[in-house]
């Protein structure tokens, strides 16, 4: 296994989200207790994943840098890439090509919240094997909002379809890939669809030209949450809260995780503990650290 880079995206204007967004960057929006970016860095960081590069626009990176910083809190290197113009998801591996350089890279979308007790087995499922790429494929009731993809029984990919009219499948394309170095001269050669972006889903379809596209499926016990409008965000909270009142447990807390995925020790988790323990957030760090979580 060679190493593995993550990049989130948190680009875009959220303009769905209007006034929410108008001050305030969409993907540093609460998702109850946590912005929500901590969600699609959790799932990084399942997948053992330690270097990962933010993508937003020139006005909000400052915010996600004074967020996370450099990472070294929680054991990462997190550095800072800019998306002067919303030019499409693909457009992260330009932006990345020298972060990329010849290591396998992982995109997840800043609004992409996954939880489920197979995601940790799933991503180094993943991460492990030898395939130039892959997506995800997770049962939906309205694929005409995604990426949608159909795939016959032994799970060949027949077709990948951005927002089609007329789906092919329930099956839609989650904002989580991954692939091989070759992307970023992939995303340098396709051009820009109809509504003026470099789509993932034309990345997707370079690499099932060439028999090199693989799709794994997210069964009914994994939640894949959208949190694309204010409802979204609502039932995404609502999920969150009673996952953590039942369990005790909570969700994508980056500490957490970091510290069961060893990249920082006992101490060093204590001490985050210590400085937010005027939260729950805190003391639950605190809880963990003393061995009773
Ligand atoms: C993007 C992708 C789409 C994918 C979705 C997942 O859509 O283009 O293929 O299914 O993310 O969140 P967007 O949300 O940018 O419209």
């Amino acid at each position: 296994m060679g190493r593995i880079k993550g990049i989130i995206l948190a680009g875009g204007k959220g303009t769905r989200l209007y006034p929410m967004t108008h001050a305030v960057s969409k993907q540093l929006l609460p998702v109850y207790d946590k912005p929500m970016i901590y969600y699609p860095l959790s799932t990084l960081m399942l997948g053992g994943i330690v270097d990962v590069m933010v993508i937003s626009t020139p006005e909000d990176i400052g915010a996600y840098e004074k967020l996370l910083g450099d990472g070294s809190k929680i054991g990462m290197h997190i550095s800072y890439g800019t998306q002067d113009k919303p030019a499409g998801i693909a457009q992260a591996f330009l932006i990345a090509e020298d972060y990329i350089g010849n290591d396998k890279v992982c995109l997840i979308l800043g609004d992409n919240v996954f939880f489920g007790q197979n995601l940790t087995r799933t991503l180094n499922e993943v991460i492990d094997s030898d395939h130039p790429a892959t997506v995800f494929a997770c049962q939906v009731g309205n694929p005409k909002d995604f990426g949608v993809v159909e795939f016959d029984e032994e799970g060949k990919v027949l077709s990948i379809e951005e927002k089609p009219q007329n789906p092919k499948s329930n099956y839609a394309v989650p904002g989580l890939y991954f692939y091989d170095s070759g992307v970023v001269e992939i995303a340098k050669k396709i051009k820009p669809s109809k509504r003026g972006e470099l789509e993932i889903t034309a990345v997707n379809n370079e690499y099932l030209k060439r028999g090199e596209l693989y799709v794994k499926t997210l069964g009914r016990g994994m939640a894949w949450l959208d949190t694309g409008t204010p409802d979204g965000i609502l039932k995404a909270a609502t999920f969150v809260e009673a996952i953590q009142s039942r369990q005790g447990m909570y969700v994508s807390c980056i500490e957490e995780i970091a510290w069961r995925r060893g990249f920082i020790t006992t101490e060093q988790l204590r001490k985050i503990g210590e400085e937010l323990s005027m939260t729950d957030y805190g003391k639950y760090i605190l809880s963990v650290a003393e061995g009773t979580k």
